[in-house]
């Protein structure tokens, strides 16, 4: 099974059944400050799962790409990925455990061909006040399975949510591929990581909102919100070893050999790094697809350690000259069918990444010249000063594994204890710069985002109006603080046309002007003149949201009804933010 053939399995199954699709959202939340990235199918749905309508219905299905980045550093093991597809399948308030189940039962054996003796399901056992699912297990043992089949186990593994520290939750059940291997002992089961098991869905059943407080209040709406791996059904389907194995990686993999010279499974000394390579520069890849551009904080922070780590692992490879540029075309080419923002924004992932590897190359050699210093400053001693390591590496970005192999080389070590306790405190200092961000939740910021949001689009409408009319978004990220938004130019934006935008705007706030939504199809807004991302895959519905004659635009929301609820609005900065991407962050209120 190939990967598009699987997607568009999963849709046509869903569609079948009520669904409307829809389209991946970005990968970094727009209006969203708890996450760095969209983890999960849901991430973009949180407004819905609460009980906001959604444009499209109240069964919606789709492939999302996310992130996720808490383990960075297992990556190139058989399991880990940075980049991964979900499918997803929602009920907004409508159906419930019972069609979930089948569906997803009639999904994996008679479409997909699974052997129902190969799959295992869990069960929520009841923890905290919340009553155990016996009645989930009832269903799954209506379609035969078998009590041996079916596990029970509590918060830690059978409870999904939120997705930041606020939001929507509930019990889930997990169905999983059972490899019939014998289990491992006699606790083995799903929850084990053994590798008999494989979890490849999970449906959640969105009954609870966990508040700022810890505490769990119940919604008024009763969700389905299922996620089932793309990576890993492909490798259940295809009956291959690793997610590495599956057709979504063949191509990428084939490139690195071609460039290395070197064959993918002969050396197991190699597999390691062909996999980081691969998985790190096909996150990038979408990373920079979605307008992240490499940065010393946020999602930038988190590219730039992608593209450094991979580098790395090129040079263990054997690969010393700039090539990421060519495995990122591999990528490129083989997902665009699904994810044509690759393809349209082809120009700016290749510069952009190709511009950091080079700077990366300059820090190694820079690295360099100072390990040799260090190396000469520490005469007879065998031990290396954990300060000086830690500089290395804080300094001028040099990974701390190729300290210590050079170091072998001449004979050396580092000073572990001391490196790694510096190193603790360092990341305990950006843990809590982190921690900050993830402070409070979606709802607690609402309001201030909600302004900025609407600020957002009067900012690009007279961006349009006094700068060019060819400006387009190409990235936007609100905080409850500040507004950020990215566009296309190739040039600074001047004093005067700043002061000119300021203007504009503050005077579209005085005149208090309001905010009117409505929902229409992509063809009729785009009759309307919105501006806004077309990506009419599905003849999806979408909102519109117009300011007057001021702008008009296609957006998710949420907006503020007036204008005159953002007092006022003030430029802080304009900076560039890539190559031919200029970014302005600005504030609103009274700023008398
Ligand atoms: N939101 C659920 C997950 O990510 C489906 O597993």
């Amino acid at each position: 099974m190939d990967a598009q053939k699987m997607r568009e399995t999963y849709i046509d199954f869903f569609k079948e059944r009520g669904h409307a699709q829809i389209s991946s959202a970005p990968l970094v939340p727009e209006n969203d400050p708890t996450v760095l990235f969209t983890t999960a199918g849901m991430h973009p749905l949180v407004p819905y799962l609460l009980g906001e309508r959604h444009p499209a219905g109240k069964r919606l299905t789709d492939f999302q790409k996310c992130v996720r980045t808490g383990d960075i550093d297992e990556v190139g093991d058989a399991s880990h990925l940075t980049f991964f597809e979900m499918l997803g399948n929602w009920s907004l308030g409508d159906y419930f455990k019972q069609e979930s189940v089948e569906w997803s039962y009639d999904l994996l054996t008679k479409v997909l061909g699974i052997d129902q003796d190969h799959l295992a399901v869990t069960c929520f056992k009841g923890e905290e006040g919340i009553p155990r699912d016996d009645e989930t297990a009832g269903l799954w043992r209506s379609h035969g399975m078998r009590d041996d089949q079916i596990f029970f186990y509590g918060r830690e593994d059978n409870w999904w949510g939120p997705a930041g520290q606020t939001g929507p939750c509930g019990p889930d059940t997990e169905i999983f591929y059972d490899d019939g291997r014998p289990k491992c002992g006699p606790d083995c089961g799903p929850s084990c990581h053994c590798g008999k098991y494989t979890e490849i869905w999970n449906n959640v059943f969105m009954e609870y909102n966990k508040q700022a407080d810890g505490t769990f209040i119940p919604l008024a709406q009763k969700n389905v919100d299922t996620g089932m791996g793309l990576e890993r059904i492909l490798r259940v389907l295809n009956g291959v070893e690793t997610v590495y194995d599956t057709p979504l990686f063949s191509g990428i993999i084939r490139r690195i050999e071609d460039l290395s010279g070197k064959e993918y499974g002969k050396d197991p000394e190699d597999v390691r790094s062909f996999r980081v390579v691969a998985d790190h520069l096909r996150a990038a890849t979408f990373m920079l697809g979605d307008g992240v551009v490499p940065a010393k904080v946020g999602q930038g922070y988190i590219l730039r350690r992608l593209i450094r780590r991979a580098s790395r692992y090129l040079s263990k490879l054997g690969v010393e000259d700039v090539c990421m540029k060519s495995i990122s075309e591999v990528v490129i080419s083989e997902y665009s069918k699904a994810y044509p923002e690759l393809e349209r924004n082809r120009e700016f992932i290749l510069t952009n990444l190709s511009a950091e590897e080079e700077k990366f190359h300059k820090t190694l050699t820079k690295g360099l010249r100072r390990f040799n210093e260090m190396i000469a400053e520490s005469g007879d001693t065998e031990v290396l000063d954990g300060a000086a390591v830690f500089r290395l590496y804080d300094t001028f970005g040099f990974p701390v594994e190729l300290t210590r192999e050079l170091a072998s080389e001449q004979g050396k070590k580092v000073d572990e204890d001391d490196f790694n306790n510096r190193f603790k405190a360092h990341q305990e200092n950006s843990r809590a710069g982190a921690d900050q961000q993830f402070k409070g939740g979606l709802a607690d910021h609402a309001v201030e985002t909600t302004k900025l949001h609407t600020a957002t689009h009067l900012l690009n409408a007279a961006l349009r109006k006094f700068v060019s009319p060819d400006i387009q978004q190409k990235g936007s990220n609100i905080t409850a603080e500040r507004l950020r938004f990215d566009f296309n130019l190739d040039r600074k934006v001047t004093p005067e046309e700043l002061a000119e935008i300021e203007r504009y705007v503050n005077e579209a706030i005085q005149a208090g002007i309001p905010v009117v939504c409505e929902e229409m199809t992509y063809q009729e807004a785009k009759d309307r003149g919105a501006i806004g991302v077309f990506t009419d895959k599905y003849g999806e519905k979408v909102k519109v949201y117009t300011i007057g004659d001021v702008s008009c635009e296609i957006c998710g929301g949420p907006h503020v009804k007036n204008t005159s609820e953002l007092q006022g609005f003030k430029i802080k900065k304009e900076e560039s933010s890539a190559a031919g991407v200029r970014r302005i962050k600005a504030v609103v209120g009274r700023f008398d």
